[in-house]
């Protein structure tokens, strides 16, 4: 009779990225408004949150604060997934099935990606997150078309000053990509070749981020498969204190 809601009917925003970005440091800020000790993840962690009271739900610009419709409409579910390499098929399994799913926040260490080591792994599991809802938009079967799901690349670590800025890790994770897509074709080549498989050129197309040709790899190609992509800069912990504005508002724009 007043049973609440269940927690899989809530707008929820996916948190991925490498081990050790932050994602779980913005989980527990989000959920606890104070910032905590993290371990690295080993299960996936669904958390209730509010909207911080700052931001407004693109859904309520139009309603006051005292409506229970606008109170409603600032809860969300916050899905935490453990980035190592060996525990990523609790995002994957996330992805392939995104019911409710209003957004990514894909959450990369900006200090990280300032090195090639670093560079090239956040380049490969965002490809992969990418491709994965490139494949999901462009095998649906519904008439309407999925609906479309934007990815918020979330800069951290802003605060270490060798973190590279939002706009550096935006052109170095393109070119990065790029190649990531280029070495995996060429992977898929060689093994069609030595199977001799038919389905070769297709299986390439379909394996393919963004557009065909030449060019290189940009986000902006991912509108034509219903995904927005954008890249804020902020930190979850260090510097004065945290700044995850930009985050929030992404958030609140979705909701
Ligand atoms: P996995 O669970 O392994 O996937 O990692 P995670 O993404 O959940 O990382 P976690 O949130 O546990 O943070 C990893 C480490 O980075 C912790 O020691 C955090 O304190 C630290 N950290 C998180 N955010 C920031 C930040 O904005 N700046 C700095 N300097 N350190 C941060
Ligand atoms: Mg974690």
């Amino acid at each position: 009779l007043y049973r609440k809601a269940t927690p899989t009917t809530l707008p929820s925003f996916l948190l991925i990225g490498p081990s050790g970005s932050g994602k779980t440091a913005f989980l527990t800020l989000t959920e606890r408004k104070a910032v905590a000790q993290t371990h690295t993840s080993t299960a996936p962690l669904g958390v209730e949150v509010l909207l911080p009271e700052d931001y407004m739900p693109q859904s309520s610009h139009y309603r006051s604060p005292g409506d229970p419709a606008y109170e409603r409409s600032r809860r969300f579910l916050l899905l935490d997934t453990p980035g190592h390499g060996k525990l990523r098929h609790f995002a994957t399994k996330q992805l392939a099935n995104p019911a409710n799913v209003r957004g990514i926040i894909f959450v990369l260490d900006a200090a990280s990606v300032a090195e090639e080591t670093g560079l090239n792994e956040t380049a490969e599991y965002l490809h992969d997150v990418l491709l994965a809802l490139q494949k999901r938009y462009t095998e649906a079967t519904t008439s309407k078309g999925p609906k479309e799901i934007p990815v918020l690349i979330a800069a951290n670590k802003m605060d270490l000053f060798t973190a590279l800025p939002p706009h550096l890790v935006t052109q170095q994770l393109e070119k990065a990509i790029s190649d990531v897509r280029k070495s995996r074709a060429k992977g898929l080549k060689d093994s069609g070749r030595t199977l001799g498989g038919e389905d070769e050129d297709l299986d390439e197309e379909r394996e393919w981020l963004g557009e065909g040709g030449e060019g290189s790899f940009e986000f902006v190609q991912m509108e034509e498969v219903g995904t927005t992509v954008t890249v804020h800069g902020g930190n979850v912990i260090g510097g004065e204190s945290a700044d995850v504005k930009s985050w929030y508002e992404w958030i609140a724009a979705q909701l």
